[in-house]
């Protein structure tokens, strides 16, 4: 297999707003993001990948983007950005920026130049069309709830798309003119010697036409907009136009509505290098059945998927948490029983998987869900738009509809600011109101308190990076399952010198298990003490099979 470096490095994925604020001013930024190369250096991390830090009005956090060109001001400057990339080459680390091309903001010049005057070029660079009646173009629907498309102000019966907030215009990938444009930002941040892109929902930047779409409760319209050949041909001309003229770069898709054979088509055709499936992410979300009780998050619902793509397609982006996603322990593990075993049980699954590791600030200290928020203290727009339309669809009251969101969509869950130590909001800043709330639990759970716990999850993460830095076989091995019992999941890494046996024990159960530890030896384990043939609740072990 070909070696190329965003094939061994483990990435870590920070989200800007949340990570550490240098000025005390409530917000993450740059400058806090150098303080802390240290800490990622020594966690074993080769990549980080920066959720967006251009300038952006922040309806979406910076998935709504006002310039390319420009750092938003809450997180520092183009100085300081150049500054994180000399701090990290300094420290062997590299920067992959996230490509949001789907759509920009509604303040972008492109879309404020286009409101303003109809025969601008820019109408064109964006989706604008006349009403169906008194009906909106067409009968899509928008990820984050309601309609997408928006009226334009001031103007008879017309109207614009938006697949995700009405902050957020698509862009026309019909118009040559929008390649070109993206193509410039790519050169930019290459030139600047970042080593790839994460690109946001680039399964859908195509939209190959606008006819209404078949019958469905949330996603009307997907059929014309998801993984069309248009998506592919644009990929594999930035690729053939851009990439291949810099060293070792990749690109990985945020991909949606997607299976092994359209995943593994992207790779073939060098549209993507890797992409993100989300099976096992979102077993339990955007499904009303559950308004009524507390979802349950089993074992197999989080490997059995992640399994089918680990066999089916030659490489993946490997991950458990995002900014988008509930956090991994507290729907995998057990926060309460077996917590850190828990934790790490999912730190070693995780990292003897296929593929390239991502993982989410804060997983590596066992951060949990932020149980008490309330609908007035999120700020995610979708959780907010998902509790309305359930209030709407389902005549639930908006408590029993926030509660639902927060059990299985909320993404403040993983945005909270990150618990460094025990002080005044966390060693996050010092002392400045926060963004969003710090979770409350940060005296227990903070980097400085595992720090000095050799048991910790910290260290635990810190020794399976490091054995996966070193392990050849854990990065470019072969995936085999092993056919086990819905509550372990099993596998084999192969290469023609080693192989290693994967035994993880996903539940808050004691297994027995005859066929363990015959002539195998334990490599790494998160359990200080063994038992023969028994696997305790959330034990986890990597064999070499002798
Ligand atoms: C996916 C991003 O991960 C999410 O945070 C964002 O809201 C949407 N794309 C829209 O850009």
């Amino acid at each position: 297999m070909e070696k190329r470096a965003y094939k061994e490095r483990i990435i870590y994925q920070i989200y800007p707003l949340s990570f550490k604020d240098s000025n005390n001013d409530g917000y993450g930024d740059l400058k806090g993001i150098i303080q802390k190369l240290d800490y990622l250096k020594e966690l074993g991390v080769g990549m980080i990948w920066l959720s967006p830090i251009y300038n952006s009005p922040m309806k979406d956090n910076g998935y709504d983007i006002s310039d390319y060109y420009k750092i938003n001001p809450l997180f520092g400057t183009m100085e300081d950005f150049d500054t994180l990339l000399e701090e990290t080459k300094k420290r062997d680390i590299k920067i992959v920026m996230d490509l949001v091309v789907n759509h920009t903001s509604d303040q972008h010049p492109w879309f404020q130049e286009a409101l303003k005057n109809k025969d601008s070029k820019y109408r064109d660079y964006y989706y604008f069309r006349k009403g169906n009646g008194k009906k909106p173009p067409n009968n899509w629907n928008s990820a984050f709830s309601g309609y997408c498309w928006e009226k334009v102000p001031n103007e008879d019966n017309m109207y614009y798309l938006h697949l995700f907030t009405k902050e957020q215009p698509d862009l026309n990938y019909h118009n040559e003119e929008v390649i070109k444009e993206v193509e410039n930002i790519l050169k930019f941040y290459l030139d600047k010697g970042v080593a790839g892109f994460r690109c946001d929902v680039i399964s859908q930047i195509y939209k190959t036409s606008l006819e209404n779409g078949k019958f469905s409760l949330f996603s009307r319209g997907r059929e014309h907009y998801e993984n069309q050949e248009g998506a592919f041909k644009i990929l594999e001309r930035f690729r053939r136009e851009v990439l291949d003229k810099y060293d070792d770069v990749f690109l990985v898709g945020e991909t949606s509505s997607l299976t092994p054979k359209i995943g593994q088509e992207f790779i073939d055709r060098r549209a993507l290098d890797m992409f993100f499936e989300f099976d096992h992410a979102f077993c339990k979300s955007f499904k009303l059945v559950p308004i009524f009780k507390k979802p349950v998050y089993k074992a197999k619902l989080l490997f059995k998927p992640i399994f089918k793509w680990q066999k089916e397609v030659s490489w993946i982006g490997a991950y458990l948490e995002n900014h988008d996603q509930l956090r991994s322990v507290s729907r995998f593990g057990d926060e309460k029983k077996f917590f850190k075993e828990s934790a790490k049980a999912l730190s070693l699954f995780l990292l003897s998987l296929k593929g390239t590791i991502f993982i989410y600030q804060g997983q590596e200290i066992g951060t949990l869900n932020y149980k008490n928020l309330t609908y007035e203290e999120t700020d995610d727009c979708m959780a907010k738009n998902a509790t309305e339309t359930a209030m709407k669809m389902l005549h639930v009251s908006k408590r029993r509809a926030f509660k639902w969101v927060n059990d299985t969509v909320n993404r403040d869950h993983a945005r909270a600011p990150f618990q460094w130590d025990d002080s005044i909001n966390g060693g996050f800043n010092e002392g400045h109101q926060t963004w969003i709330k710090i979770n409350d639990n940060y005296k227990n759970i903070n980097v400085k308190n595992e720090v000095n716990d050799k048991n910790s999850i910290l260290n635990f993460y810190k020794k399976m990076i490091h054995f996966r830095n070193h392990s050849d076989t854990l990065k470019y091995g072969s995936f085999e399952e092993i056919k086990s019992n819905s509550y372990v999941a099993k596998f084999l890494r192969r290469t023609n010198d080693e192989t290693l046996l994967i035994v993880a024990n996903l539940s808050n159960k004691q297994i027995k298990d005859k066929k363990l530890d015959e002539t195998k030896e334990i490599l790494v384990s998160n359990y200080d003490k063994h038992e023969n043939k028994v696997l305790k609740p959330f034990e986890a072990i990597i064999y070499k099979i002798k």
